[in-house]
């Protein structure tokens, strides 16, 4: 059937999505409040903490990256205040993207969907990189075996003080030098990802518990061990020689990577089994778990090696090893490379339920992203996409384009659900709300504050890129979303966009 085009604007009413939530091909309700907050820290701890950290203390923060670390936090935790009640009011998969449906209209919906790819399937790209890094560190200095630098690295890379792009070459063994062809490590982690995600998510979250624990096991070793070698004359000066106070801004904006993930959980809201309750303690549960470990590893990290001779590419192994701990580094590495497989296992699991999610609206074919597996019960054709765009992303993209890519994208999906969470209270306030964020107009608007700032600190490169890539979004809205949402096949389903 050829539809009219939609409203851009007309709004999905709550009963709508709540009445969506029964029959059909369901998932399984299966999550409680630990699986949830383990899958929030699984999804959040990762390449931010163990790779660019080092980099971040090196060019912006220094010492003060802990107070970065904070700042970041503080803008994520107001933002995770407006997530909570939202995600309490709507209890369906699809995270922002749902609220902004139901609040803001269809076509910032596919924004926040839209959007949401990027801080989902391409931050994962960023960790597979990031993965990579630990372990060919695991590799080359524990195992010492060389491995063929052409096949551990991007084609292409980038300066970010200039923006330039350049191919990327590699010293081989020969001494000769060529250019790099792909980072193949981070093509087939994400392969075996693929492949416990399509088995089902009983099994990816029972998978998920055991590498958090390790996960966090492994954080508390580097803390507590890396504090004996602690001196604090490293944090001395405490803010970066060049950049001051400005450097603690700019560190939080460039390490915000480390955060992205807590938020997530909402996405799983049709396998929690008390949504309304469980996704409030998920969320805010694994922010508060992540800025505790993270606040101590930055201060292990910049007092055991003064800040400008922090290694960039596996910046805590490299650090143990200099401290002639060589065996604990390569545990410590072990344990880091399990961390980050949970994050990307996590960040691939929620984004094809927001696939599954917009395809239902119709904004996407259901045929391929709304199929659910007769057998393993999971969104296997868009979780098998999604492997793909991954596994290519991190086997072809530098690590740097790639995390601040991602960073200014869920900023920007941070402002909306912060202005929506305001804007709902004020138009619908009768929807009952098991979680309301207390003295809302001042939160939502640090929320609003705070993440704005940290989106200005990323740069005009970064705006511009991610403009570029809401520009295709809108391509793809007005071409094909546009005919095919439900609202456009039934308009008088709108309702005016009631939201009672
Ligand atoms: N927060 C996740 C990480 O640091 C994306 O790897």
């Amino acid at each position: 059937m050829k539809s009219r085009p939609s409203d851009p604007f007309a709004r999905k009413s709550i009963k709508t999505l709540l009445s969506e939530m029964t029959g059909g091909e369901r998932l399984e309700r299966v999550l409680g409040p630990v699986s949830l907050t383990a899958l929030g820290v699984g999804a959040t701890i990762g390449t931010g903490i163990y790779v660019l950290t080092g980099e971040v203390a090196r060019n912006y923060a220094g010492p003060s990256l802990m107070l970065s670390f904070l700042l970041a936090a503080i803008g994520c935790g107001f933002a995770a205040l407006c997530y909570s009640e939202l995600a309490s009011m709507v209890p369906v998969a699809g995270s922002a993207y749902t609220y902004a449906y139901a609040t803001l209209g269809e076509v910032f919906a596919w924004i926040i969907g839209w959007d949401l790819v990027l801080e989902y399937a391409i931050s994962d790209a960023a960790v597979a990189n990031g993965w990579s890094n630990y372990f060919v560190e695991l590799i080359q200095h524990a195992l010492h075996i060389q491995l063929d630098p052409r096949f551990i690295n991007a084609p292409w890379d980038f300066e970010v003080e200039t923006g330039t792009f350049y191919w990327k070459t590699v010293t081989l063994a020969s001494g000769a030098t060529v250019n790099a062809w792909c980072n193949l490590p981070a093509l087939i982690v994400t392969a075996a990802i693929t492949v416990v995600l399509v088995i089902g998510i009983k099994e990816s979250a029972r998978f998920n518990a055991g590498m958090v624990i390790l996960n966090i096991g492994i954080i508390l070793t580097i803390v507590g061990v890396g504090s004996f070698y602690v001196q604090p004359s490293h944090w001395q000066p405490f803010f970066h020689k060049d950049r001051g106070w400005y450097g603690v801004a700019m560190g939080a904006a460039h390490i915000f990577f480390a955060y992205i993930g807590f938020d997530s959980i909402s996405t799983h809201a049709e396998e929690a089994r008390n949504p309304q309750r469980d996704l409030t303690i998920g969320i805010l549960g694994a922010l508060t778990i992540c800025t505790i470990l993270y606040v101590a590893v930055a201060a292990v990290l910049t007092g055991m090696i003064p800040y400008m001779e922090i290694n960039v590419d596996a910046p805590l192994a490299a650090a143990f090893r200099s401290k002639g701990l060589g065996f604990a580094g390569a545990l410590i590495t072990c344990g880091i490379l399990a961390g980050m497989t949970s994050t990307i296992l996590v960040g691939n699991l929620s984004q094809a339920r927001i696939l599954l999610a917009m395809s239902r609206d119709g904004m996407l074919p259901p045929s391929f992203f709304g199929a659910v597996h007769p057998r393993f019960k999971t969104p296997w054709k868009s979780t098998i996409l999604v492997g793909v765009v991954v596994g290519l992303g991190g086997a072809l993209a530098p690590l740097r384009f790639l995390a601040d890519l991602v960073s200014v994208g869920t900023l920007f999906a941070f402002l909306i659900v912060c202005g929506a969470v305001l804007i709902l209270r004020y138009t619908s306030p009768a929807i009952p709300r098991p979680f309301r964020v207390p003295a809302l107009p001042f939160m939502a608007g640090m929320g609003l504050l705070v993440n704005g700032g940290l989106l200005f600190w990323l740069g005009k490169d970064n705006w511009i890129r991610l403009f570029v890539w809401l520009a295709v979004g809108m391509v793809i809205y007005f071409a094909y979303s546009r005919y095919h949402t439900h609202i456009a096949k039934e308009p008088e389903d709108v309702g005016g966009g009631v939201l009672e």
